[in-house]
């Protein structure tokens, strides 16, 4: 059962409501072929992912920035009969783009199962409803479909997160699904088969790998494209900031002004500390355990901008961030705080114009 909220009021809305006005707008202009049942063309869902300007004017925000061609690779998988797997180290987008695909073809990006070690076959098959089943024996009104099942019965498309954390046995489920297209009943002697428009969008992350290896039967099934880290600098502060006014209006944080140069410094600290060399490729740094992805840049940038706004001065400063910098850089308390402590004294001291941040980060170090 699914209470339905405003969509204004949600604290996470779907792309689906998030982005409502834009896919009109791009349901309207579109006059390009569709695959059956999808809500729009290959090429308008391309637009919708990478942004751009429709002919009358409205325009469409970004939400991936990275390479065209991964978009188009993704888009056009989708209207073949091999399923799409979204691969790439944490904080790369995967679910991101997966939940933005399911709502750009389907117009419903809900259609979920969460993987887990506990992933039982029935979040991908079916369950039952006891009550019902023990009061009138199995049939179709006693039976629960999975996400997975309706979105074959309605040709839409189907999301699985984490797919590698699944157990081996379970993940095999999906293989008459995705080869077959039916997903069978026997307790009914029925099946359930996949009309035109269904597919599956499923991620798993790198760092996985080892822990739930997809079988090679699976693995044939899916077309797999890896989300790289932003190639630059640039590309990751766009990210960020982009990301941090939409969430910032989300969460209705008092609106603060340009906190870009801050963003700079943070994106520039991840990046460095992530590859393990300064960006002017002078000095080589000892790299900490953690990811320092993306998304971490983007919590530390929206909890700085919390900080900032309540108890700043009303501009996001180095005192905002270096908290939570310390936070993403320092996860074992032992070897990263050696790796930060000396970033901080051979790097960030003898930089220009870094005086304000040295300090703060000394005094959360401390
Ligand atoms: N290239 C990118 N373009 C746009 N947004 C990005 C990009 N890379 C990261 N992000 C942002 O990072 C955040 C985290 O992304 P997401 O949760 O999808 O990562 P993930 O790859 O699924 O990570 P995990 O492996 O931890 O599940 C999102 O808010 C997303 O907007
Ligand atoms: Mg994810």
């Amino acid at each position: 059962m699914t209470t339905q909220i405003d969509a204004e009021a949600a604290l996470r809305p779907h792309a689906e409501h998030a982005f409502a006005d834009e896919l009109a707008a791009l349901a309207a202009a579109d006059d390009r072929p569709r695959p059956e049942r999808w809500r729009l063309s290959p090429w308008a869902i391309a637009m919708y992912l990478l942004g751009g300007v429709l002919d009358d004017g409205t325009v469409i925000s970004p939400k991936y920035v990275g390479p065209r061609r991964i978009v188009e690779v993704a888009v056009s998988t989708l209207a073949t009969d091999r399923a799409l797997l979204l691969l790439g180290v944490p904080g790369t987008a995967k679910t991101w783009v997966s939940e933005h695909l399911a709502a750009a073809v389907s117009g419903d990006s809900t259609l979920l199962v969460q993987g887990t070690a506990g992933t039982p076959e029935e979040a991908i098959r079916y369950g039952w409803n006891y009550a019902e089943l023990l009061a009138h024996g199995p049939s179709r009104d006693a039976l629960v479909p999975s996400p997975v099942m309706r979105s074959m019965a309605e040709g839409m498309t189907a999301r699985v997160e984490e797919l590698t954390r699944i157990p081996a046995d379970v993940q095999d489920t999906l293989i008459t699904i995705l080869s077959e297209k039916t997903l069978p009943i026997p307790e009914l002697g029925a099946e359930v088969q996949a009309v035109r428009g269904f597919n599956l969008i499923a991620t798993a992350n790198d760092r996985d790998r080892g822990v739930n290896d997809l079988s090679s039967a699976l693995r044939r099934r899916f077309n797999t494209v890896v989300l790289p880290l932003p190639a630059t600098a640039e590309a990751e502060v766009e990210i960020v900031s982009r990301r941090v006014d939409q969430i910032g209006r989300s969460l209705q944080l008092p609106e603060l002004p340009d906190g870009v140069d801050e963003i700079r410094r943070v994106v520039q600290v991840f990046r460095e500390l992530r590859d393990g060399v300064t960006h002017d490729g002078r000095t080589k740094l000892k790299s900490p355990s953690g990811t320092l992805s993306t998304a971490e840049a983007i919590s530390v940038v929206t909890g700085g901008l919390a900080l900032a706004a309540h108890f700043g001065d009303g501009v996001l400063r180095a005192g905002d961030v270096a908290a939570g910098i310390l936070g993403s850089v320092v996860r074992d308390p032992a070897a990263d705080k050696v790796v930060w402590q000396e970033y901080l004294e051979t790097v960030v001291r003898e930089r220009d114009g870094w005086k304000d941040f040295y300090r703060a980060c000394r005094e959360v170090s401390e």
